[in-house]
């Protein structure tokens, strides 16, 4: 019997094989998942609300911050939930439109989480390297339009990938060897030419990847040799401090998803696949707003402005 897959999308869908089948890692992951969402929902919820009410923290870089951790919860918020369901239920049907849709949180998110990465190198360059211009270039209407460049180039490229991937046929019920609906898992159970997909992704790796990594690295390149000019050890340690959060963050991000895209394709890597995968999903959000906080006398102070606050009342 031939089937019509596209007429049967409505039934359509996928079982996400996500971790081992055993008992007692299945619990452990589900601590560990849940811990890790809990965790990167909470500090990155803390982070916007601290940036919203503290008025020392309204300048371009927190307000780029705060749409970073936005989108950091947006991001752990299409996956994780899912993972844990899979986890404690067992259930790990997924219909194929929730399988697109994911897949758009995804890459909406992700590509968004570099472009967002790249504004915030450039707005460092310029606080740094032509201090005196800073309310000038970096003035609300500029960092409005930069912000919601980032959002709106990368809900177009996810928009891409999810129409060009829901006109590929699948089998149905195919597993998924991932625990969410992965673009390269997905290509290789699909049965249609998927040269298409393929050739954007390796764009994407241009463009999205590479792009603003040399962008990023620039900026870097002009802010340290500003800061190997300053004379003073105290001034050079205050301004350094300024970025080395951002920094440590681009090279977390760079460092896993490079990491995760260079590795060879060989046949058991899946799994190392899947934990690295998760390490980039459910651990760098998490560790951003850390970062920001533990490494920031600027957030810190406002915290505790915050919480002495909440003690007089
Ligand atoms: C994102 O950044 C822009 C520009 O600084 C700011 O106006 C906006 O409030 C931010 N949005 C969120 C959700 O953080």
């Amino acid at each position: 019997m031939s089937r019509d897959y596209r007429n049967s999308t409505s039934q359509q869908g996928f079982y996400i094989l996500a971790f081992s089948r055993i008992a007692e890692v299945q619990i452990i992951l589900f601590i560990l998942v849940l811990l890790m969402y809990l965790l990167s929902m909470v500090g990155n919820l803390v982070l916007s609300g601290l940036v919203c009410i503290s008025p020392q923290l309204h300048t371009p870089m927190y307000f780029l911050l705060c749409n970073l951790s936005f989108q950091d919860i947006i991001y752990v918020s299409a996956i994780l939930p899912k993972l844990l369901a899979i986890t404690i239920t067992g259930d790990t049907w997924i219909s194929f439109s929730g399988c697109i849709t994911q897949m758009f949180m995804f890459v909406f998110c992700l590509d968004t989480e570099f472009f967002m990465l790249t504004t915030m190198a450039y707005d460092r360059y310029v606080a740094i390297c032509i201090p005196l211009r800073y309310t000038l270039v970096m003035n609300k209407k500029v960092c409005c339009l930069m912000a919601s460049s980032c959002w709106v180039v990368g809900g177009l490229n996810a928009m891409m990938h999810s129409i060009l991937m829901s006109n590929l046929s699948f089998c149905d019920s195919q597993e998924i060897n991932h625990f969410f609906c992965e673009i390269k898992t997905m290509l290789n159970l699909s049965s249609s030419d998927t040269s298409k997909i393929i050739l954007l992704i390796f764009i994407e790796g241009v463009f999205i990847g590479c792009f603003p990594f040399v962008l990023i690295m620039t900026s870097y390149i002009f802010i340290i040799s500003t800061i190997l000019k300053i004379r003073t050890s105290s001034r050079r340690q205050k301004t350094f401090s300024s970025c080395s959060s951002h920094l440590t963050i681009v090279m977390l991000l760079y460092g896993t998803s490079l990491g995760f895209y260079m590795k060879s394709d060989s046949e058991n890597s899946q799994e190392q696949d899947k934990v690295l995968s998760l390490l980039y999903i459910a651990v760098v959000p998490m560790l951003n707003p850390l970062v920001y906080s533990l490494r920031n006398k600027v957030v810190l102070r406002a915290m505790r402005k915050v919480f002495k606050h909440a003690d007089y009342q």
